[in-house]
């Protein structure tokens, strides 16, 4: 079983994660891995802290000379921004520190800092927000690209793009190679692939700035490439549509997860979107009428793209705080703000594609197996081969 943990909080040293269960043989690139860091960071619509931070991942085991050798792997992404915390937040008591702690009694509503502080018996929010905050999802991506990096093997690729910013929604259809030539660009805006849109889109999230508000959004993750048959029918659990949308849900701010055309299908007839299945007996294969399904019916690939859609709500810290209480006084209070996003949207799609990645790295792994890359493949191929004079 491919598995993965992080730790590290939003200003402490650093973030790490552990990775076990991939197997020998995989080609790792540092430069690959950081470049996804970089396109976590990109978009319109972030606050300070993503100038203060250029990510870079250290590896410290289970790769070694470019390849995964089998053994769990660590990796670490430090926190530039530590160095204005190291007396804030020290391992171990320093004397006098009680001056230097930045206790946070505001909980902002729709954070974690409440329900946290009563859960963990904390007076203030700081250790409870140090955790929460989606800066732990660079560990997520840095892990997402060692995923993608196994399924590239196999000709699988995730990308994303973004379908909808506030009340502004793309209204056509995207293909594969729209969303391949986005994931090129340099110089990310809003991460959707028209233009037009894309303006308008801005201009939503401009308003949300000028009047110290946040605003909502919705991504859509795609993956290409991948055989009919990863994940299964045959238990709750293993149906891959809940396992991909409790991997977008798990994303911090991300309410909801669309798998295919879920809300256009549940507003409309049997009759106008489901997946018809045709033959193409010269090519000998099956091929469908459409892909509202997004490649997945009866929790299994069946062989199209699979798509799955990420809903945003609006950043819950506002420049314009809400009515909250402070915890020291039990007074009413305007919530706290600290440097904070009025837009995620790209963000959090390269965010989901890494959720994805893991997610079909591990039912790949599930269904193939292996200790090293050429078994995986052996195994792969073998099953392809029988896909093929099905
Ligand atoms: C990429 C990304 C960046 C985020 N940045 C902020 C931020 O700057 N300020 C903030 O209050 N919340 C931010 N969030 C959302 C919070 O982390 C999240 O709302 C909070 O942890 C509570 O979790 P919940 O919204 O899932 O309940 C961000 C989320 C994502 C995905």
């Amino acid at each position: 079983m491919f598995r993965f943990e992080t730790a590290g909080e939003s200003h402490g040293e650093c973030l790490v994660a552990t990775l076990v269960g991939l197997p020998a043989g995989i080609p790792i690139s540092l430069q690959a891995i950081n470049h996804e860091l970089w396109r976590r960071q990109q978009g319109y619509g972030r606050g300070g802290r993503m100038k203060i931070e250029t990510d870079s991942v250290e590896i410290v085991s289970g790769v070694r000379h470019s390849q995964t050798i089998g053994s769990p792997i660590a990796l670490i992404i430090r926190n530039r921004d530590w160095k204005n915390w190291t007396e804030i937040l020290p391992v171990e008591d320093i004397e006098g520190g009680e001056d230097k702690k930045k206790p946070m009694t505001r909980p902002r509503p729709g954070h974690a800092d409440l329900a946290g502080a009563i859960k963990y018996n904390f007076q203030d929010a700081r250790y409870i927000l140090e955790r929460a905050s989606a800066r732990e999802t660079t560990a997520r991506v840095a892990v997402g690209a060692i995923a993608k990096a196994f399924l590239a093997q196999f000709g699988i690729r995730v990308l994303s793009h973004v379908i909808g910013v506030g009340p502004v929604r793309l209204e056509r259809s995207v293909t594969w190679d729209e969303i391949e030539a986005l994931a090129m660009k340099e110089d990310v805006l809003l991460g959707c692939v028209d233009a037009e849109t894309e303006a308008k889109m801005k201009e939503a999230v401009d308003v949300a700035y000028r009047t110290g508000d946040t605003i909502g959004a919705i991504f859509e993750v795609r993956a290409h490439g991948l055989p009919p048959g990863l994940g299964s029918h045959i238990t709750w659990d293993s149906r891959l549509d809940g396992r991909l949308a409790q991997a977008i849900v798990s994303m911090q701010a991300v309410k909801g997860a669309e798998v295919g055309c879920a809300e256009e299908q549940a507003t409309s007839y049997g009759s106008k979107v489901q997946d018809t299945i045709h033959y193409d007996k010269r090519e000998r294969r099956f091929f469908r009428g459409a892909n509202k399904a997004g490649g997945l019916e009866g929790g299994m690939t069946n062989g199209q793209d699979v798509f799955v859609r990420g809903f945003l709500k609006p950043i819950s810290t506002l420049r314009k705080p809400l009515e909250s209480v402070d915890l020291a006084t039990r007074e009413p209070s305007l919530a706290a703000y600290e440097r904070s996003d009025v837009c995620v949207a790209p963000a959090a799609g390269v965010i989901g594609e890494a959720m994805t990645a893991i997610v079909l790295a591990q039912a790949f792994l599930e269904k193939f197996g292996g200790d090293s890359l050429a078994e995986t493949r052996r195994n792969y191929e073998g099953y392809i081969t029988q896909v093929r004079e099905f």
